[in-house]
């Protein structure tokens, strides 16, 4: 079975046949089809959602199957002490494909471990949120009408926002120059930043001026304080309400670009914004519902699509993962999955030897 667990490990001609396939569900996304006629989705959201899980469901029902599931781990026999893996195990004799969400980084890998059927990741943690990044390159697709060598500026809570990373990563290979803006402390985290450029030689720049990035952005992508995952409250009301995109920030940006945020939105996107003809947010959550059906049929085989991933082996080392939110800290019956991180010669980054391994979970190096 194929699983869906990070959009910026499959090869560049593979995104574009997912997002080809995401584009011809357009149509059919504002009604309703039967190509997954007698299949069932389950939805297992051990944290919050309005937009994915609605979107996941919708697009099952839209493509003429049924979903079940739970949004509330309260409800769930987690709350009894089950482990991940055994109600993975269950869930796949229910449903034949499952997303899931969950607050620990590396969980939709773990639970792909257990599965008979495809897993999703809608979201692990501060980790990844590929389905957002397939309905985010979607948006840009389809509203910019293309994907190679645009200027991304990235807003907001880099260190938490599952998504901005998720779509940094995932654009690497259509040639981006990207650009953040944070506030302090919340900075793309260090792992991240090292990937993109070392790894994959993207261009990256951090700066602290949001209007000379604004003024060559061809995407705004506007992300939220991350609240829930700040380790104390003082933290979070240091930050609160320290960047704010305004209607006259957007017209300082070029004609024809756009403003993008995965939603919720709390104070960082000013409601005049939403009349300028450069926002984009709301018609971002539309593509949700094609961006997911597309990937529920070709993960369930009904779309004949192939997805190749180049993934780095991973092997069971003997180390712990330095990472607190990392699942194998919740699960601890988990393989200790590596992989091994070589050649760095950057000094920016401790000179060769820094970072030898990479949890295959959350990502996380560790030195060796
Ligand atoms: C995002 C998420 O859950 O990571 N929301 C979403 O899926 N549309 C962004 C967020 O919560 O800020």
């Amino acid at each position: 079975v194929q699983h869906f667990i990070d959009l910026s490990t499959l090869d560049r001609p593979s995104k574009e046949r997912l997002l080809e396939t995401a584009s011809e569900m357009i149509p059919v996304a504002g009604t309703r089809s039967d190509i997954a006629a007698g299949r069932i989705l389950a939805t297992l959201f051990y944290e919050p959602s309005t937009r994915t899980r609605l979107s996941f469901e919708s697009a099952m029902l839209r493509l003429g199957g049924q979903w079940l599931g739970f949004a509330d781990v309260k409800a769930a026999s987690v709350a009894k002490g089950e482990s991940l893996a055994d109600t993975i195990r269950t869930v796949d004799k229910y449903a034949d494909i499952i997303a899931i969400r969950h607050p620990a980084e590396g969980a939709a890998l773990a639970a792909s471990l257990y599965s008979d059927v495809p897993i999703i990741n809608a979201g692990d943690g501060g980790h990844f949120h590929p389905s957002q990044t397939l309905l985010d390159m979607l948006t840009i697709r389809q509203e910019l009408g293309r994907l190679g060598g645009l200027t991304i500026v990235l807003v907001g809570d880099l260190r938490y926002g599952r998504t901005a990373s998720s779509l940094a990563l995932a654009m690497a290979d259509f040639r981006p120059h990207v650009i953040t803006v944070t506030p302090d402390g919340l900075e793309l985290p260090r792992h991240i930043y090292r990937r993109l450029r070392v790894d994959m030689g993207v261009n990256v720049t951090e700066t602290s001026d949001l209007k000379e990035a604004a003024e060559i952005a061809d995407v705004l992508y506007v992300t939220r304080i991350q609240r829930e995952r700040f380790f104390s409250d003082e933290e979070y009301q240091e930050v609160k309400g320290s960047y704010v995109v305004d209607e006259r920030l957007v017209a300082a940006m070029p004609p024809g670009s756009l403003v993008l945020h995965p939603l919720p939105r709390v104070d960082e996107i000013a409601v005049e914004v939403d009349n300028s003809d450069k926002a984009r947010y709301f018609k971002q959550m539309f593509y949700g519902v094609p961006a997911r059906m597309a990937l529920i049929a070709i993960l369930l085989e009904l779309k004949e699509v192939e997805l190749e991933y180049v993934e780095p082996d991973r092997e069971v080392v003997n180390v712990k993962c330095g990472n607190a939110r990392c699942v194998t800290k919740t699960e601890p019956y988990l393989p200790r999955y590596f992989s091994r991180v070589s050649g760095r010669t950057d000094p920016l980054f401790g000179g060769e030897g820094a970072g030898v391994y990479r949890c295959s979970y959350c990502d996380y190096e560790v030195g060796g």
